[in-house]
């Protein structure tokens, strides 16, 4: 069923998820069953790697049009673009490469932080009730805990999106670096507690306290939480953390860690193919293979 559909011409476009090891991944049932189903002439190709630039050098066939890349090779795949996008560069990892039609240059892009805020403006949209096209994140105090990739990416796009960032983490250094970064506020997760300089706060979760196994974890005490106005969790194992649940019981809304997931495949839908993304089909088949 995964490839079943017109047989492959010298206009089909190309598409494949770069990554070692690939057979878990659920990219190819996504992207294959959306493609097909607005009958767009692409495939999309699980692809074990192991050197990324051995294998642009042998397939760099003019039908590729784009790539995803995934572990190992997400930090070595900005290495071989033509253009980074600025906040893939100060990332530091591309999530994919897209082949620009116009010139055929290679053009890297992060769309994991993407997914993350469009999940964010999302369900501040629908807590609010607002819609519009201003973001709604634009002006809002934006609490990041944890400051590795995922912070990193949270607190650029955030940035990007107007926020005011702040970036907690448990080594303080690595806070202020990235605040520093962004032009944000850093503290430490500890200081988080007595933290509350106004309500309606935003705050999203990208340390791993709180993942399977340690589900009674948590990085911030459920005392914290009634500043908030909505909490983000990257974690989706389990789906519902002790800080969501927390969170939920404090009156705030949540945004679950698979949203990330499921707006990142939106993002990188239309990046592909330059079409809206078949959103239902493509929760449907994230639901069915997860
Ligand atoms: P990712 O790419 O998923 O963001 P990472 O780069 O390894 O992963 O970053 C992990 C983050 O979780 C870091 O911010 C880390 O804090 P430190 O910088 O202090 O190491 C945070 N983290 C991991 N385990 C933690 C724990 N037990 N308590 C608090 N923070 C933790």
């Amino acid at each position: 069923d995964l490839y079943n559909f017109r047989q492959i011409g010298p206009d089909t476009k190309v598409h494949g998820v770069i990554g070692n090891p690939i057979g878990h991944s659920k990219s190819p049932h996504i992207y294959n069953a959306a493609f097909k189903s607005v009958e767009f002439n692409g495939i999309y190709l699980p692809l074990l790697v192991d050197s990324v630039s051995n294998f642009l050098k042998t397939y760099s066939s003019p039908d590729f049009a784009g790539y995803s890349y995934t572990i190992p090779h997400k930090v070595d795949g900005l290495r071989y673009c033509d253009e980074v996008d600025p906040i893939a560069k100060a990332i530091g990892a591309i999530s994919c490469m897209i082949k620009r039609p116009n010139d055929g240059k290679l053009v890297g892009y992060n769309v994991d932080y993407l997914g993350a805020i469009a999940a964010i403006e999302e369900g501040l949209r629908e807590s609010n009730g607002r819609t519009g096209s201003c973001s709604p994140l634009a002006g809002k105090l934006f609490v990041i805990m944890g400051a590795g990739g995922a912070g990193k990416a949270l607190a650029y796009g955030g940035k990007e999106k107007g926020a005011r960032v702040v970036v907690a983490n448990r080594t303080h250094a690595k806070a202020k670096e990235l605040a520093c970064k962004v032009g944000g506020e850093a503290l430490t997760l500890s200081e988080l507690e007595n933290f509350h300089p106004e309500e309606g706060m935003v705050l999203a979760n990208t340390t791993s306290v709180g993942m399977k196994p340690k589900i009674d974890e948590t990085p911030v005490p459920k005392e914290a939480l009634k500043h908030y106005s909505l909490v983000f969790d990257a974690i989706y194992t389990p789906k519902l953390t002790r800080l969501l649940r927390e969170a939920q019981e404090t009156g705030a809304a949540i945004v679950y860690g698979t949203e990330m997931f499921i707006n990142q495949a939106f993002v990188q839908y239309e990046k592909f193919t330059g079409l809206p993304a078949p959103k239902q089909l493509i929760r449907d088949v994230i639901a069915r293979n997860t």
